[in-house]
């Protein structure tokens, strides 16, 4: 399996504030659709309680909690540790991990590819993405963001993948 991030951060990577997202960029909602659909998507449980529709609509939705009595509806799998992943994905998968820090932080050693948001605006917040070392990894593709009346802050997608 591979083992894919999929996140936005701040200019001092922040990714959250208050269990939410501290911006309105629904450009970057759109790309993060189109990079995760169809792919197993792996959450922690405080992420998984962000989204305001409940799970994520033709993907797995993967919730992992220390608590295994977390309900969760049918469809979704919930999981106690990260070695289980592999009974619920196919060998083929691109699994995308989309945080927060405290799973980031689980999967990075194990990330191949990085989906990365740079939102060019300090918005302050108390969730900040794990250390990365770029070093291990090549930027294979980078476009500017657009900006328009509802995509107010300069951002920028970027695509990196470890090297061997
Ligand atoms: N900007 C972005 O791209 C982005 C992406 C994702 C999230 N966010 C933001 O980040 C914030 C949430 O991130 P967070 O780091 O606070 O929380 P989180 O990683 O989403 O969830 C933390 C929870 O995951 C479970 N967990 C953590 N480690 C575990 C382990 N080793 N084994 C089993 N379960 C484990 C625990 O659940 P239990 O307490 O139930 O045991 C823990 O409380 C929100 O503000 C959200 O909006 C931003």
């Amino acid at each position: 399996m591979i083992i894919s991030f999929v996140w936005a951060e701040d200019s001092k990577h922040v990714i959250g504030k208050d269990g939410k997202l501290p911006w309105k960029l629904p450009n970057d909602m759109k790309r993060f659709k189109d990079v995760t659909t169809g792919h197993p998507i792996v959450m922690g449980r405080k992420t998984y309680e962000s989204f305001p529709n409940g799970p994520l609509p033709n993907r797995l939705n993967i919730v992992l909690s220390r608590n295994r009595d977390y309900q969760v509806p049918d469809g979704v799998v919930l999981l106690a540790d990260k070695s289980q992943l592999c009974d619920y994905v196919n060998p083929d998968d691109e699994v995308m991990v989309i945080g927060g820090s405290t799973i980031f932080e689980m999967f990075k050693d194990d990330v191949d590819k990085l989906y990365l948001t740079k939102i060019d605006y300090d918005f302050g917040g108390d969730t900040f993405m794990t250390a990365i070392d770029y070093s291990k990894f090549d930027l294979i593709e980078k476009k500017e963001g657009v900006m328009d009346d509802k995509n107010i802050y300069p951002y920028t997608f970027e695509t990196l993948q470890r090297h061997n």
